[in-house]
């Protein structure tokens, strides 16, 4: 194993109704004066930002609204934010929504706490020195950006989406009540489900330093989520089965499923990040849809983590050789993604990529990580392509 630093700052504050201490929630953490920052308005059609606005008048904490963040959140709007933030003196960002809402939100506290242009952090010119502190009130369970460090955007021009990490950008509290994500439809449940999966995932398949305690969470973890995206599929109403998937959600993304392992691969991810920069897919779609070819690429570099997956996670049989169960295990993860409604290549994901748009993609994911990526297998230009052309379908 490695050694490892888990640094898990957020407050969480889980169960029904928990929306209800925002107020109290803000004042410990030191807000005065609030943006309160959210997508594109189902959390004023289900009631709950009126709920919240209530609590905050209630306790006489001053707020400024800024909605909008759409799914692959937009710098335009963090400038906005930015601006808003400093022209109303605001010292704390309440993020309502999902990922891109908490992401936005991130991004806008880098850029009030530091000077220059936020885009630097995700161009990987400078490094945050501070970010406004952040709470959350979250209402899709994927990202776990409610307890990560990491914030994704798109910028507009050149449809460049990165991410930036830092541990200034930890949300301070997250608000996770289960029943807030049963308006959220079937299509939406189901990405969040993959992309809880794959952020452990990305860990699990890794060159070196596995211990055996974060595999029994990490594979653990896995097998939660899909017995629970399984039961959400047919009753979507299911707390139970919602609060599993929120918990799941938060903990596959705080470091907890990579303590002592070389960071994991994350190769999925980048590709996915161009299709949604391209495409502006739904991240936990996308996701399903390239990590078939992903896995047929690379299984034979990291062979035994692929095994054991199969068996453990995917629960196929042991009998005859490595590849042949690693291979098992990885059409069984597909059928699960169809037994979900997910798609599993391109096609199936409504893309139809030119062979141009694929070596721009490929190109472009390159270049973001400084020319190659990955541990379970190390991917250059020519095998992103490669995946890509393989996802097609
Ligand atoms: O915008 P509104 O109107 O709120 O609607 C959203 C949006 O259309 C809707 N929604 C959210 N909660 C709902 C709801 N609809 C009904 N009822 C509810 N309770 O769902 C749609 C998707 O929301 P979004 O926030 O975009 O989804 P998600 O949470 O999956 O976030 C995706 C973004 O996060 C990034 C992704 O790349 C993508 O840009 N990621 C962020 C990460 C992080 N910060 O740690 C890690 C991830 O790997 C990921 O890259
Ligand atoms: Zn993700």
């Amino acid at each position: 194993m490695f050694g490892f630093k888990y640094f898990t700052p957020t407050k969480v504050v889980f169960g029904k109704d928990t929306e209800k201490q925002v107020a109290d929630l803000v004042k410990e953490f030191g807000g005065k004066k609030l943006l309160i920052h959210y997508g594109g308005g189902s959390v004023i059609r289900s009631g709950l930002m009126q709920r919240v606005t209530d609590t905050l008048d209630a306790a006489g904490i001053e707020y400024v609204m800024l909605g909008g963040a759409v799914p692959n959140p937009h710098l335009g709007l963090v400038y906005e934010g930015i601006e808003l933030c400093k022209k109303e003196g605001v010292d704390f960002i309440l993020a309502v929504g999902g990922g891109s809402a908490i992401d936005s939100a991130k991004a806008i506290g880098y850029g009030v706490a530091n000077g220059g242009d936020v885009w630097d952090f995700y161009d990987r010119k400078r490094k945050a020195e501070g970010c406004l502190p952040l709470g959350v009130i979250l209402t899709l369970s994927a990202t776990g950006s409610e307890m990560s460090d990491s914030s994704v955007i798109t910028k507009e021009d050149g449809l460049i989406k990165r991410g930036y990490s830092s541990d200034f950008g930890r949300p301070k509290f997250a608000i996770m009540n289960p029943e807030l994500t049963m308006t959220l439809p079937d299509y939406q449940t189901a990405c969040g489900c993959t992309d809880i999966m794959m952020h452990t995932m990305e860990r699990y398949f890794s060159q070196g330093g596995n211990m055996e305690i974060t595999d029994a969470l990490a594979e653990g973890l896995l097998r939660t989520v899909m017995n629970n995206a399984r039961i959400l599929v047919k009753d979507p109403k299911n707390y139970d089965a919602r609060a599993e998937v929120m918990w799941a959600g938060s903990l596959a993304h705080n470091g907890l499923t990579g303590c002592g392992n070389d960071g994991g691969d994350w190769m999925a991810h980048k590709i996915e990040h161009e299709l949604g920069g391209l495409y502006d897919v739904a991240h936990g779609a996308g996701l399903a849809a390239v990590w078939g070819s992903w896995a047929r690429y690379v299984y034979k570099n990291c062979l035994p983590r692929f095994r054991r997956f199969a068996v453990n996670v995917m629960g196929v049989s042991a009998e005859g050789s490595d590849e042949e169960i690693a291979l098992r295990g990885i059409e069984a993860l597909e059928d699960f993604y169809r037994d979900i409604n997910m798609p599993t290549n391109l096609k199936e994901l409504g893309v139809d990529a030119s062979d141009e748009d694929l070596a721009l993609m490929a190109h472009k994911c390159a270049v973001g990580l400084g020319g190659s990526g990955g541990s379970a297998k190390v991917l250059y230009e020519a095998d992103i392509l490669e995946i890509f052309k393989a996802s097609r379908g």
